[in-house]
């Protein structure tokens, strides 16, 4: 609320002040350039938690989401949707993950959340297991998850999750044993928490524990995947099959999209997951661009 020149008050609506800001405004893009508004131009190694996937105004994107915004935007998805059948498809085809099956949703944060629910359902069980300097978002289960107290408000600390070091499997087999375990939640990368990673052996000794005891191994590729460490998702260099995957920054390019690969183990039923525009038609449309 502020007062104008005559002794009025206006009000006005501000931001809720939640991100310490770099002190640039970018303005406009082209492939890995960003122009701010004084004209400087950077080599964008950024776009959002890593470099993004085809670059800023891709030709072949913007055709595509242009054509797509000018026949159907969006609907719900109460109605068939051929756009998500196609991404599921070749998803599977360039990931090589051919065998999972696909849930849209709006962001990261939320693919974690579902794969959550999804090892919860499955195992009848609740308590996780994620490891020291994980990140997985801020939404209930998945900040949770997240090695931050600082992020984790009372009502997410109701969710009971044991924090464990990278690369201990016996501290993970000890917990496992316990019997109450649904997931495992790993990074196929530490993104935010600094570029660490699990050894192939470790990966290896996750994927053969998380057999063993039942339980449901997450592989969080939404900042390592996408290509981004030369393999489609990180995990790939371990050789290891996941029970599930989750994807978003890469994928749309910038266009809020998040993704869950589901291993048929896990079975669907209608309503145990849901979400009103989760891979909507434009955000399809974004994503088939992407790959
Ligand atoms: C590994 C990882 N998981 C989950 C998320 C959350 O993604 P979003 O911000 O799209 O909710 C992030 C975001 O930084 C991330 O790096």
């Amino acid at each position: 609320m502020g007062r104008v020149g005559d002794g009025k008050i206006q009000h006005i609506m501000n931001l809720f002040d939640v991100y310490p800001l770099y002190n640039v405004t970018p303005v406009k893009a082209n492939d890995v350039f960003v122009t701010d508004k004084e004209g400087v131009e950077y080599l964008d190694l950024y776009g959002g938690h890593g470099v993004i996937s085809v670059g800023h105004g891709h030709p072949h994107y913007v055709v595509k989401l242009k054509e797509q915004l000018e026949t159907l935007g969006f609907y719900s998805n109460a109605i068939h949707n051929p756009l998500q059948v196609a991404l599921a498809e070749k998803l599977g085809q360039v990931s090589g993950c051919t065998e999972y099956s696909l849930f849209l949703c709006n962001s990261g944060a939320e693919a974690n959340e579902n794969a959550l629910k999804l090892a919860s359902f499955h195992t009848e069980k609740s308590r996780v297991i994620s490891f020291k300097n994980s990140f997985h978002g801020r939404t209930s289960a998945a900040v949770a998850a997240t090695d931050n107290p600082k992020i984790n408000a009372p009502i997410n600390q109701q969710q009971v999750v044991t924090f464990l070091e990278l690369n201990d499997a016996n501290a993970v087999e000890n917990e496992l044993k316990k019997g109450d375990v649904c997931a495992v939640i790993i990074e196929g990368i530490q993104g935010v928490g600094g570029l660490d990673e699990g050894t192939t052996s470790f990966f290896k000794a996750l994927e053969s524990l998380c057999e063993k005891y039942g339980v449901i191994l997450i592989l969080d590729e939404i900042q390592s995947g996408y290509g981004r460490s030369g393999k489609f998702f990180a995990f790939q260099h371990h050789n290891i099959k996941p029970d599930i995957i989750t994807t978003a920054k890469g994928m749309g390019n910038g266009f809020p999209i998040g993704g869950v690969l589901i291993e048929p183990k896990l079975k669907a039923s209608y309503g145990m997951l849901g979400t009103t525009f989760g891979g909507n038609h434009l955000a399809c449309a974004a994503a088939i661009a992407v790959l």
